[in-house]
């Protein structure tokens, strides 16, 4: 009977250890878990439960023996865009909970190995990314990600552009050299922005401000970063003989140096305190401005601390317990299937209202097909919607015992529900698509409204005017806007004079656009905003970026293949070519105006340029530099590399390879001499 049962848990061992790296990876590297942090801890816990049952099957890959990499696969190879530096002190994770009686057993576990009475520290356990800080006679030396626990990321470039970590600390009992870490997290407001403005871009939103905070901080660019609106709080200090006698002490000593630390931790004197405090704030927490996903409590002495220790991969002294994501369950009506501006098909479903975290859902998201298949979702089904900061909400599960009689499947329409065309399926994205974007009404009309929102052509119109102007037949293609007469628009309904001369103007204006939010407005699909205005400072103009190859696309920061893909499938079109000539002939810019991004001399001759390994600026300020100085920068050394600049911690394949081809290798230093000539 043992052998059997053995048999079966090195089995079922074996299936979990894949599964749980399949979505350790989905979480912590591609920032795109596909399932709640509640399932993870399921199968963990059965896989932590099987492993205590049988020891000698517990291996030292095992997802329940190490913490989670973040480190970026790009970055694991030998050119990294993110120095990796050793960890000091393991950057560990906590054990966890759902359970109220398993804190009940941690405190017995402490009681009976410490002898002396103790106290606990109760916190919020903030849902964001992990971040270790050294500090160094009172300055900001290195910011870390956890990366695998022994090795971080060097995020310091993007952490300086957070404003509420100091650079410089203020106090005189400052230690000389000591590390804080805490969690980097993006607050709801700055979460529901960033993801509306990717939905409008057609770009995926992501699924909660976690996975928005650790993607915002692996940003290449610092300056993108700055925009996301991170925020941070410490929570822990380490270092070698710190004055302290207990961890509040700590936490208020680094506020008084003016760090931030949370200001909701509440000191308690029994675990009986320590659980009042989770019921409080299981119910405050909705209030707050931030995901939180639980409570972290800490025994309070230091010294208590060393004593209890660590295992393999968390503190024995401190311990989290998770709120479980709230839910509603409510019938499901019925589903729209709505096109987007690039054709892309949403199943969006028709909620019984109901309430949920404080508002009323009546509508929530199922994303594709595959979601609808994988949930074996029914019209009438009983489902659960959960919040979890998304903006449209999205059901999680369908409770089955609940399915009525009367219960339909749902046909996904094979055909464009506006225009009638046979829909294609992406299978890459896992999206369905109407093809017919010339003619569809609905993208047309969509393709209309993006390009004179505000952050493309800003001309002065909006969904209702786009709309008046195709119903009277006067807009079908962008370059028709230009041609737009005051006579046509009087006969729009409310039109004078007044508001026709005012577009009249706007759409005037919008002939100063500059290039890259031209760009962005032609609506190619996955082209937002930044991408746009990173491919418009690479190419500078669209005759270079039509002839761009694949490679050469994947050359710029931020651009991966989806997007390359889109940019060739977007010039392959010859009614594209004549939109972009036609309105180039009205006066719109197509090309990036060159003073505006600073061109300071021609001393680089059009020198064909690599650069590797980390410089005093950012790599994105190289690459304008070596932009601004008449050079080209490329990913990749060839045949025609003129020079390869090697900074701090070069790819030693690269300095090889240039030494092969016989590729002049600069220092930092010795650029700048070549561009001050
Ligand atoms: S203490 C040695 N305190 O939750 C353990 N962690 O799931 C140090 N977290 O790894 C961690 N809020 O990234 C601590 N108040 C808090 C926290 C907190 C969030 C994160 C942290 C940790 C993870 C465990």
């Amino acid at each position: 009977m043992e052998k059997v049962t053995r048999t079966h848990a090195r089995e079922r061992i074996s299936e979990l250890k894949k599964e749980l790296n399949f979505h350790n990876h989905n979480y912590y590297v591609l920032n795109a878990p596909v399932i709640s942090d509640f399932e993870y801890d399921i199968l963990m816990q059965e896989l932590q439960g099987l492993e205590k049952k049988f020891p000698e099957l517990i291996t030292p890959d095992s997802p329940s023996q190490k913490v989670g990499s973040d480190l970026d696969a790009s970055s694991a190879g030998a050119d990294t865009e993110f120095a990796q530096v050793a960890h000091k002190y393991p950057m560990l994770s906590l054990g966890n909970t759902y359970n109220r009686g398993e804190l009940i057993d941690f405190n017995q576990r402490i009681a009976k190995t410490v002898s002396q009475p103790y106290t606990f520290s109760c916190e919020l356990k903030f849902d964001g990314t992990a971040i270790c800080l050294t500090y160094i006679d009172g300055k900001l030396s290195r910011a870390l990600t956890r990366g695998d626990g022994t090795k971080g990321d060097d995020v310091t470039r993007n952490v300086l552009k957070i404003k509420t970590i100091p650079t410089i600390l203020h106090g005189s009992d400052i230690p000389e050299e000591f590390e804080i870490r805490g969690e980097i997290f993006m607050p709801y407001k700055d979460f529901d922005r960033l993801n509306a403005e990717r939905l409008e871009d057609e770009e995926a939103p992501f699924a909660n401000p976690r996975n928005a905070a650790s993607g915002s901080l692996k940003l290449l660019n610092p300056s993108l970063m700055a925009e996301r609106g991170l925020d941070c709080v410490l929570y822990h200090i380490i270092g070698d003989n710190l004055p302290f006698k207990t961890h509040i002490e700590a936490i208020e000593a680094a506020c008084r140096w003016g760090l931030p630390v949370s200001e909701y931790s509440k000191k308690a004197y029994s675990i009986e305190e320590a659980l009042e405090y989770i019921d409080v704030w299981d119910e405050k927490r909705k209030f707050l401005p931030f995901a939180t996903d639980g409570i972290v409590i800490k025994v309070n002495e230091l010294d208590l601390q060393k004593q209890l220790g660590f295992t393999s991969k968390s503190p024995r002294w401190a311990t989290a317990f998770k709120f479980k994501p709230e839910q509603a369950l409510t019938p499901l009506l019925s589903i729209d299937y709505q096109v987007g501006r690039t054709g892309a098909i949403t199943p969006v479903a028709n909620l019984e209202p109901v309430q949920l975290s404080g508002t009323v859902v009546k509508r929530a998201s199922l994303h594709n097909k595959d979601q609808m298949d994988m949930l074996d979702i029914h019209i009438g089904d009983y489902v659960y919607v959960e919040k979890g900061g998304e903006i449209i909400p999205k059901i999680t599960a369908v409770e089955v015992s609940k399915r009525p009689q009367s219960a339909t499947i749902p046909a996904f329409p094979v055909i464009c529900p506006d225009c009638g065309t046979p829909l294609v399926r992406d299978e890459d994205q896992a999206k369905h698509y109407c093809p017919n974007y010339e003619h569809c009404p609905t993208q047309i009309k969509s393709k209309f409204i993006h390009f004179v929102s505000r952050k493309a052509m800003d001309i002065l119109a909006g969904e209702a005017t786009i709309n008046m102007l195709y119903n009277k037949g006067y807009i079908k293609d962008l370059p028709d806007l230009y041609k737009l007469t005051g006579e046509q628009l009087l006969t729009l309904d409310g039109w004078k004079r007044k508001s026709a001369d005012n577009f009249l103007a706007s759409i005037e204006r919008s002939k100063s656009v500059p290039f890259e939010r031209v760009l962005f407005a032609l609506g190619i699909r996955y082209i937002g905003e930044t991408t746009a205005k990173m491919l418009s400072l690479h190419f500078k103009n669209i005759d270079n970026l039509r002839v761009a190859t694949k490679e050469d696309l994947l050359q710029v920061d931020e651009i991966g293949e989806t997007m390359a893909d889109s940019m060739a499938e977007y010039f392959k079109d010859a009614a594209h070519i004549d939109t972009i000539e036609q309105l180039r002939n009205f006066g719109l810019h197509f090309e990036i105006n060159e003073s505006a991004i600073g061109k300071l001399s021609d001393n680089l001759g059009g020198a064909v340029i690599v650069i590797t390994g980390v410089f005093s600026v950012s790599r994105e300020e190289m690459k304008h530099l070596i932009d601004a100085h008449g050079g080209k920068n490329a990913g990749s050394i060839s045949g025609n590399t003129t020079y390869l600049i090697a900074g701090d911690k070069s790819g030693p394949e690269k300095i090889k390879k240039a030494e092969k081809l016989g590729t002049t290798v600069l220092t930092e230093q010795q650029f700048y001499e070549l561009i001050k000539k």
